[in-house]
């Protein structure tokens, strides 16, 4: 019998922020940081409080790398976790993630991933204060900094700072009182306190959190590197701190596709071609999944599945690019990969020196070492129907 979660609380996490300020290749969420993605430093704070429905809010397209990083990190609490695509601004993220809470839930936090190193400690005092006013909370910190009203370069006066308090989140609020305001607000406002307030409702402030900071700006990345203490493993899906991790990748294509036969990055001019989303290429395939499972980061279909029309017909170099810059992002390099292709044909041996560095190319630079061999007439690579590549890969943190 599975029973149906029903959490009185839920957390909406929103992580569907491109980072255009911090600049980096990924979105902020799946930038690295200790070895981890920020997302998944933001979740361990989050699980790590009272037990909550935690729904996610990524990126759209990509929602597989967030339940990756969301089911890690809650561990036990798995069931727990739902994620969704959010929209172009965060107001429009949290509604999203909104629309996605159970029907159980009667409080709700929102918090920025990007507040990544946030203690559990926040999300209780807000759960409390919610409970025990019935208001919005904030957690904030006092202003330490002298403040200046200015105009352009002029100093107009001094602000006293006594009066200023800095927001953070989680910002906590009765689920009817958000729902209400979210859907009256007809404005964008740059947080929910602002946006449940501006409805006409009460909101207080609880102590913050100094590492609860907003990683915003290349300064502020640094600034988290250097808290960011090491993510634990969790049993069965992380390693010890420090060791590498292996993967396994298998795939089979068809001979039967169109034009020349693409196998190990390389184009086989007047060799039968292999059927497939993309080019077929197997090899290539399956070094893709040895990566993804070697990272915890899902397989092929995951991130290359048919809904990306980008990679239909695309080759091995564009596949294992993508791969590689996926597990730069998690905080992952490659150490070696190693294929073995059961093929009929081609003849690989004088090509093989150059498949391998077609392949070690795209992976940038890494050794990749390649073994083809026949088998005995048996099965469906041995009556030439197809081909089967087998490949190991090994990872270790960047
Ligand atoms: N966020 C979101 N959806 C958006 C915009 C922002 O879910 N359309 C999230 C971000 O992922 C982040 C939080 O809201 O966790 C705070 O936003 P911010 O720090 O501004 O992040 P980004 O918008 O990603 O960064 P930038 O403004 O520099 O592009
Ligand atoms: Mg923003």
């Amino acid at each position: 019998m599975t029973l149906t979660p029903s959490p009185r609380v839920g957390v909406i996490v929103v992580a569907a922020g491109s980072g255009t300020r911090l600049g980096q290749d990924a979105p902020k969420a799946f930038v690295g940081l200790g070895g981890h993605t920020i997302l998944r430093h933001a979740l361990r704070g989050v699980f790590a409080a009272p037990e909550a429905q935690v729904v996610v809010v990524a990126p759209a397209g990509r929602e597989g790398e967030a339940l990756t990083d969301a089911r890690e990190a809650a561990g036990s609490r798995a069931p727990l976790v739902t994620v969704v695509a959010g929209g172009a601004t965060r107001q429009a993220s949290v509604a999203a993630g909104l629309a996605a809470l159970w029907p159980s839930v009667e409080v709700v936090l929102v918090h920025d991933a990007a507040r990544a190193l946030t203690s559990p400690e926040v999300f209780a005092r807000v759960i409390d204060a919610v409970d025990r006013t019935g208001w919005g909370v904030v957690p904030a910190l006092p202003v330490i900094d002298t403040i200046k009203r200015v105009e352009d370069e002029r100093i107009i006066e001094a602000v006293d700072r006594s009066q200023l308090a800095a927001a953070q989140t989680p910002q906590g609020f009765r689920r009817d009182v958000l729902e209400t305001a979210y859907a009256v607000a007809s404005e964008e406002y740059t947080d929910d306190a602002a946006l449940v307030a501006a409805a006409g409702h009460r909101v207080a402030i609880v102590e913050g959190d100094a590492h609860a900071f907003k990683i915003t700006t290349p300064a502020d990345l640094d600034r988290a590197r250097a808290f960011a203490a090491p993510v634990p493993p969790v049993p069965g899906a992380s390693p010890a701190h420090g060791l590498p991790r292996v993967g396994v990748g298998t795939d089979v294509h068809a001979f039967g596709g169109d034009g020349s036969l693409w196998l190990a990055g390389l184009e086989w001019p007047g060799e039968p071609a292999l059927s497939g989303h993309s080019d077929g290429d197997a090899v290539a395939h399956a070094i893709v999944d040895a990566l993804l499972s070697a990272a915890g980061l899902g397989d092929i279909g995951t991130h290359f599945g048919t809904s990306r029309p980008e990679f239909a017909g695309a080759h091995a170099d564009a596949f294992l690019a993508r791969t590689r810059a996926l597990l730069g992002e998690a905080g992952w390099a490659i150490a070696n990969v190693a294929v073995q292709l059961q093929s009929n044909r081609p003849k690989f041996a004088p090509r093989r020196a150059e498949a391998e560095a077609a392949l070690s190319a795209a992976l940038g630079g890494v050794p990749v070492s390649l073994a083809a061999t026949t088998t005995d007439g048996l099965g469906f690579t041995g009556s030439g129907t197809g081909v089967q590549a087998f490949a190991v890969a090994l990872i270790h943190r960047a």
